[in-house]
């Protein structure tokens, strides 16, 4: 039987609450499929950690994260604890040290689940966002001089390079060409910016002439917007840059229903590294304790690891049995149900059981 090493790192606020749920569905899973077994080591970094020794992971964190097969991770970021510090501390090294390029984010509206565009007739919004997740914008590259005086500057500088553009529309188009719907969009800003969007766009014609069979277009980020809201179907899957595509998910995650329910992936396709999923919502402060976060997300997250670590008929297991509990309308608040945690956890871990498929 094949085991897989998997790390989970609940971190902060509703990071636990949903990481526990997710790993109670992996395990109502494992027994259920029979053929897998995952072997669960977690780690208590975070801002808890931050706040006793000054560091939100030792040292040497990633050397430790290293031997995992993925990583299963919450949420950082705490109301006492500057978000750059959380975030450079523990999600931003593991995604760049682990070189985690392509970040995927999927969105569908679930059966059960109302978007606020219902009346505009979108169908079931199947889209696929492909974030940069290596460059870009999150370089970290740039400085602040004469702090606190009045000529102060602060500069951020986007570095994008032509390995990393190349490699992530190259990610974007194979996924494309793997969809019925074999379409992508490419999405910049080279309109107001000469250089590095500019580059984009030419990569993006130089890679396509590898896909002779995906068909594809180009959109300016504010304009792709209002395509998303006015004309979600012409959308299949998407390719833009760190920043951009952090924006344009949160806005597909609105559109969907919820971002509670919106997962992603953090890949290195070369599996050089172990990836790793998480749900998008973040920490979440207002509703940490009360036991009410949605699990969904991390459930679809989950199913996204199983995909990559190869066991796609546990993947689509676990998304079936979500589907069918949110048509039942055993949803937490976020979705307008009302049930908690705990409740729509173990309506999937039955759906898991109970499937004779
Ligand atoms: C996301 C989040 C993060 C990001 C935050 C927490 C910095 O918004 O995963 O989309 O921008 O990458
Ligand atoms: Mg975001």
């Amino acid at each position: 039987m094949k085991t897989y090493k998997i790390a989970a790192i609940p971190a902060d606020g509703i990071g636990p609450e949903v990481i526990a749920a997710g790993l109670q569905a992996l395990e109502a899973l494992q027994r259920r499929d029979g053929g897998f077994m995952l072997d669960v080591t977690t780690f208590d970094w975070g801002s808890e950690r931050y706040r006793k020794t000054g560091a939100m992971m030792p040292e040497d964190g990633t050397a430790q994260l290293k031997a995992f097969d993925a990583i299963f991770f919450g949420a950082v970021g705490a109301p006492d604890v500057p978000d750059h510090i959380t975030l450079w501390g523990l999600r931003l090294p593991i995604c760049q040290g682990f070189d985690q390029y392509a970040n995927v984010r999927p969105t569908r509206i679930l059966p059960g689940i109302v978007s606020p565009l219902a009346d505009v007739g979108l169908g079931d919004l199947d889209w696929v966002i492909v974030r940069e997740n290596s460059e870009g914008e999150y370089s970290g590259h740039g400085g602040r001089a004469h702090k606190g005086l009045p000529e102060e500057v602060g500069t951020e500088v986007s570095i994008f390079t032509r390995v990393g553009v190349t490699r992530i529309m190259r990610y974007a188009f194979r996924l494309a060409q793997s969809r019925p719907r074999k379409f992508l969009t490419v999405v910049t800003k080279s309109n107001a910016q000469r250089f590095g969007m500019v580059m984009w766009d030419e990569i993006a014609a130089e890679v396509s002439k590898e896909f002779p069979d995906v068909t594809w277009d180009k959109m300016l980020v504010d304009a792709m917007t209002v395509r998303m809201v006015k004309n979600p179907r012409s959308l299949d899957t998407i390719v833009a840059t760190n920043l951009h595509a952090d924006i344009l998910s949160d806005l597909a995650g609105a559109l969907a229903g919820s971002l509670g329910v919106a997962p992603t992936a953090n890949i290195d396709p070369e599996r050089r590294y172990p990836s790793m999923f998480e749900p998008i919502h973040g920490s979440a402060f207002d509703i940490t304790g009360k036991g009410i976060a949605n699990p969904v997300a991390t459930f679809w997250t989950a199913a996204q690891m199983l995909e990559h670590l190869g066991e796609p008929a546990a993947a689509k297991r676990l998304m079936r049995a979500v589907e069918k509990v949110c048509a039942d309308g055993v949803m937490t608040p976020d979705v307008g149900g009302s049930a908690n945690t705990r409740e729509v956890t173990e309506a999937v871990c039955e759906a898991i059981r109970a499937e004779n498929i």
